[in-house]
């Protein structure tokens, strides 16, 4: 595997990648890799015949006061299982080498509408960092494919918008989410959490496949059953972002007249803030 730090050598790389004949493929992550990742880039080698991984914690995507500093960083774990998935290329640049020496002077990207939606109200800022590296990156590597995971499924309509909207000619491909045996969502985010913790986060996925299963044996009184579920991860001591029944194209709260539904949820379990989404289609009646 190749591991590169700087822009220079990686568009030099992948010059001679594009001029040999080979397509590619980016999966950009923040690295403390998972199941999850792997899977990513598992996907990606059946898409493209060169794959690049970037690990780049991004600064632009944190708030003042999330853990940033804290995020877990994990190099030589993360090499080690890339190069057990024959990824051919990891790119890990410095914070300067992507922003230069003033993070507040860059240009951003700005995506309307879904940015202002749950994750994004929750987290001003948020999505205008990650459409901002994301694009930075598809400039970059300039790759055929972009693969990326569906549990940030907010995140992946924001990207699949920028990408309409400015015109890159790359596909992108949603990974379903990979979970641990009892249903909890693989993230970097569950290293935070205690063994009970971990367990009792289990019943996150469990209430969405509740309402899930409540929808489609024709309950669609989409406010009730969203405060059933908050009710629950409530009273279990989780503290609900949102729990929200949305039309899983736009993220407009359901209508009784949509088929194509996702139900996102954000729950502060001790010091995780954890996603979770199930999507879904109602047959016709
Ligand atoms: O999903 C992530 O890990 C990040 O938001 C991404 C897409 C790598 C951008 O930093």
């Amino acid at each position: 595997m190749h591991t590169i730090s700087n822009k220079r050598p990686l568009r030099e790389l992948l010059t001679d990648t594009r001029q040999a004949g080979q397509t590619i493929a980016l999966v950009p992550t923040m690295g403390n890799l998972h199941a999850g990742h792997l899977q990513l880039v598992k996907v990606a080698k059946t898409k493209a015949d060169f794959v690049v991984c970037t690990i780049f914690v991004n600064p632009l995507q944190f708030g003042p006061h999330e853990d940033l500093d804290a995020y877990p960083r994990t190099l030589g774990e993360d090499i080690a299982k890339l190069t057990s998935v024959d990824c051919d290329c990891l790119f890990i640049p410095a914070v300067s080498e992507i922003y230069g020496s003033d993070l507040s002077a860059q240009s951003t990207v700005q995506v309307p509408e879904l940015t202002n939606l749950y994750c994004g109200k929750s987290r001003p800022g948020h999505f205008e960092g990650v459409a901002t590296i994301v694009c930075k990156l598809f400039n970059l590597v300039q790759p055929n494919v972009a693969v990326f995971g569906l549990k940030d499924y907010q995140q992946f309509l924001v990207i699949q918008k920028m990408t309409a909207d400015l015109e890159f000619n790359i596909d992108l491909v949603g990974v379903a989410i990979q979970r641990e045996a009892h249903g909890l969502a693989l993230s970097s985010r569950n290293r935070y959490l205690n063994d009970e913790q971990q367990q009792k986060a289990a019943l996150i996925y469990q209430s969405l496949l509740d309402i899930e299963k409540r929808i489609k044996k024709g309950n669609l009184d989409f406010s009730s059953l969203e405060a059933l579920a908050v009710q629950r991860l409530d009273d279990t001591g989780f503290k609900v972002d949102y729990f929200s029944i949305c039309n899983a194209n736009t993220l407009r709260a359901a209508s009784k007249l949509d088929r194509e539904f996702v139900i996102l949820t954000a729950v502060q379990v001790g010091p995780s803030r954890l996603l979770d989404n199930v999507r879904f289609t109602l047959d016709k009646q």
